[in-house]
């Protein structure tokens, strides 16, 4: 079931006054009900007064702590969770519309898969406001402007954490990944390591993902910092992800190195000079490389 938060925000984030929409536009009410329609929709107590009446043809819910309201032709739950976990198992639901207000929006931020905003253009007097979002995590798929406002799409951008591990040499030469075979990722080099698995801590996942890559167990190793940067996926370039990169460095002896590069792992050593004239994933890469340098600044 996809989750989506469906409002209307003006310049100055209002939404509302004196338990009404501060607003009459004819294109933003044909919007909501043609994006709602034959779906969940969930409001909370205040949305609902302000409405009056249960939404035709769509499933009304209705959030409110006060275990006695009954509201005729909606359904009265104690919580936005509950009122997912109505929606998947009592109706079955493809989507599920959080319709308002603002502590609905708020908590919606948190779980939404989806955002459908309208944005007025203009600063409106108001006493309820849209909640602060990080602009970072959701990603604009698409935009429609119609004159004194606009209907943007937003997605929540999918998040990954990666644990990786900068192999190095006395003299700061790096083993670097040759991926130019690996059509998975689609780039060229990169450094060791991979995604941090469910109910693992970064420590784990860079040993057992150093073991599993080059079959070298990590004992000695320090953590230098975290990278966070968008990066495509190579089979879906349409798909972006916010990728956080837990980064760790330790030191390798000349035999270790020579033992991998012996093994035929497709590796080769750089200096950070050289790694900054080959290709990498650029917007993720280059931070990790530029925390690497800092780390043996100080050091
Ligand atoms: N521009 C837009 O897109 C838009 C959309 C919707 C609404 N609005 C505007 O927003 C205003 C109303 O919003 P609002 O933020 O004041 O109120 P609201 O969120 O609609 O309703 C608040 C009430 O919902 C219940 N509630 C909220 N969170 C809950 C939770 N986690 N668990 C249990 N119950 C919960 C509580 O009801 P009880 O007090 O009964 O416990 C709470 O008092 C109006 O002005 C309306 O026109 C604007």
């Amino acid at each position: 079931m996809e989750t989506i938060i469906i409002a209307a925000v003006a310049r100055n984030n209002v939404i509302g006054k004196n338990n009404k929409l501060p607003w009459h536009y004819k294109e933003d009410f044909q919007h909501f009900k043609r994006l709602t329609l034959n779906h969940v929709v969930v409001m909370g107590r205040k949305t609902f007064e302000s409405i009056g009446k249960p939404l035709p043809n769509r499933v009304n819910l209705v959030v409110s702590r006060n275990k006695e309201l009954q509201i005729p032709g909606c359904v009265v739950v104690g919580s936005l969770q509950e009122t997912k976990e109505y929606a998947e198992a009592k109706v079955n639901a493809e989507k599920l519309f959080i319709i308002g207000g603002s502590s609905l929006f708020n908590e919606g931020l948190a779980v939404a898969d989806a955002m459908e905003l309208t944005l007025v253009h203009k600063d409106v007097e108001g006493d309820v406001y849209f909640p602060k979002w990080n602009v970072e995590e959701w990603e604009e798929k698409s935009r429609e402007d119609r004159g004194e406002v606009s209907f943007v799409r937003f997605e929540r951008m999918k998040t990954k954490t990666n644990a990786i591990v900068i192999l190095y040499t006395d003299d700061n030469r790096i083993l670097m990944q040759d991926r130019r075979n690996i059509k998975k990722w689609g780039e060229e080099w990169g450094f060791w390591g991979g995604g941090v698995e469910h109910g693992e801590t970064k420590e784990v996942a860079a040993i057992r993902e150093i073991k599993e890559e080059l079959d070298y167990d990590l004992k000695e190793f320090q953590y230098i910092g975290q990278v966070i940067g968008v990066a495509k996926r190579f089979k879906l370039p349409h798909e972006q992800w916010h990728i956080v990169t837990e980064v760790f460095v330790t030191k390798i002896s000349d035999d270790i190195s020579q033992f991998i590069v012996n093994e035929g792992l497709a590796a080769q050593f750089f200096t950070i000079d050289e790694i900054k004239n080959i290709i990498l994933t650029p917007d993720i890469d280059l931070k990790i490389l530029k925390l690497f340098e800092e780390f043996v600044d100080i050091n």
